[in-house]
């Protein structure tokens, strides 16, 4: 089973959101399987971002994601990654479409309400600097017959 790595931006907490978003992702039939609330660290921070490390939006990025706290989540389910990413949009809000999370609740890129890993490369990488594996709780789902 796949598993990804998502996390709410400081905007979502700020708006009183985090249900509605997290609500998204559980409805699609995909599994949280960690939780948590923090504050990232800068050095954290710049370490998830540091593919863009050279953007000009870089440091305004960094700002951003440490101005409050996030909501960092691991994500079970077949296919995990593009399903998260189909359900979060396009990373511009003016390009996501009405009905995806990013178009539906956003209008700045750098504050696009939600990240999500693009590979299995960078889930991995991304759930190991934001969890512990004693974190990642994993859990019968019952009768799964909903899932399809
Ligand atoms: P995210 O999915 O977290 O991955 C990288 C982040 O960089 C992206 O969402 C945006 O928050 C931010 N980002 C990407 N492109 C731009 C841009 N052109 N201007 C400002 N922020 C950007």
């Amino acid at each position: 089973m796949e598993q990804t790595f998502a996390m709410l931006k400081p905007g979502v907490l700020q708006r009183r959101i985090v249900g509605e978003v997290l609500s998204r992702i559980e409805r699609k039939g995909l599994k949280i399987i960690a939780l948590k609330m923090m504050r990232i660290p800068q050095q954290q921070c710049e370490t998830h971002y540091t593919e863009h490390r050279d953007k000009p939006f870089f440091s305004s990025l960094v700002s951003y994601m440490t101005s409050g706290p996030v909501v960092a989540m691991v994500i079970e389910g077949e296919n995990a990654i593009a399903y998260v990413r189909q359900l979060c949009g396009a990373t511009n809000p003016a390009n996501a479409a009405p009905g995806t999370i990013r178009g539906d609740f956003g209008l700045v890129t750098q504050n696009n309400i939600i990240h999500a890993s693009d590979s299995p490369e960078s889930a991995a990488r991304e759930i190991a600097l934001f969890f512990d594996p004693s974190e990642v709780l994993k859990y019968e789902d019952g009768n799964q017959s909903w899932l399809g």
